[in-house]
């Protein structure tokens, strides 16, 4: 028997240079996709599948996050007072969203290492990662698939998603063998961010794992890899050669994903995301045609 799921991790350290000057004083994390910062979708996403528990690993400049899911006594007071109960729905539903916790990284010595600084919180338990620059719409429940496919093969589960030749230097990108479920490969290999050209197929890992425990003994003598960082590519390519680790599966995500990682995928983020809203998409999806159009 697997242990049942309960806990998120979310590695939320980054500095976020590619905002710049919008994250100079403000987490990356906090930027608003329509009106909620990115950060939230993940969380809800976590709570979504099952996973109350959430550890953000964070870094200095980081207590507006902190801040987002915690009470905020002033402005629910002047919200009651004034009686508009929808918007202190809102104020109130980040609140209440999960159980959080926070963990700093202290020195930025890459994605391996912030996992790592998970390991006091999460003890013997299998748990979940999800990195903050992929949104998964909420209607393609790729997290609760993977916890399905761990729970049921009791492996390492990373997602896989085919993405074109051009980007696969962006990724750790992973060598597979099917199995007899349509979305589900073996891994064999994984390289983190290959040269243009080299990479051994398409098939990227985007940002959401399923990791054993065991995880944190591998990180811990996991050297330094691409980039002069502890890459937890490194630490899986390990566990997916081991076969006592129970070997890393992907499940290949067909659904909805939105980048909000650098700046034009997050404008087109927000638009895709708008564009479906019930208060917002039928009078945005006229002005948008009709903006095209006048681009031509
Ligand atoms: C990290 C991982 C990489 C993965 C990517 C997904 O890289 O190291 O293997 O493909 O996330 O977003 P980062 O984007 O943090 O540089």
């Amino acid at each position: 028997m697997t242990r049942a799921l309960t806990k998120a991790v979310i590695p939320a350290a980054g500095l976020g240079t590619r905002f710049l000057p919008a994250t100079k004083a403000m987490p990356k994390e906090m930027l608003p996709v329509v009106d909620k910062p990115a950060i939230q979708y993940v969380v809800e996403e976590a709570v979504n599948a099952g996973l109350h528990d959430v550890l953000m690993i964070t870094g200095r400049n980081k207590t507006a996050l902190e801040n987002h899911f915690d009470r905020m006594y002033e402005l629910e007071q002047t919200l009651e007072e004034k009686g508009d109960r929808e918007k202190l729905a809102k104020v109130e539903y980040s609140t209440e969203l999960a159980d959080m916790h926070y963990v700093r990284q202290g020195d930025p010595l890459g994605l391996g290492h912030a996992v790592l600084r998970a390991k006091m919180h999460v003890g013997h338990e299998p748990f979940a990662v999800l990195l903050g620059d992929d949104i998964i719409d909420a209607r393609d429940p790729l997290l609760t698939r993977m916890v399905e496919v761990h729970e049921r093969r009791d492996t390492t589960v990373v997602a896989l998603l085919e993405v074109p030749e051009s980007q696969t230097h962006l990724y750790g990108i992973a060598t597979v063998e099917p199995t007899e479920d349509d979305d589900v490969v073996r891994i064999t290999g994984l390289v983190e961010k290959p040269p243009q050209g080299e990479a051994p197929s398409n098939l990227a890992i985007i940002g959401r794992y399923v990791l054993k425990p065991g995880v944190f003994d591998v990180l811990e003598r996991t050297q330094p890899g691409k980039g002069g960082e502890i890459q937890l590519t490194d630490a899986l390519l390990e566990m997916a050669n081991d076969p006592t680790s129970g070997g890393v599966h992907g499940v290949v995500f067909r659904g909805r994903r939105y980048d909000t990682g650098d700046r034009l995928d997050y404008i087109k983020a927000i638009v895709q995301l708008a564009v479906e809203r019930d208060d917002l998409g039928a009078e945005l999806r006229p002005w948008l045609r009709e903006f095209a159009s006048s681009l031509d």
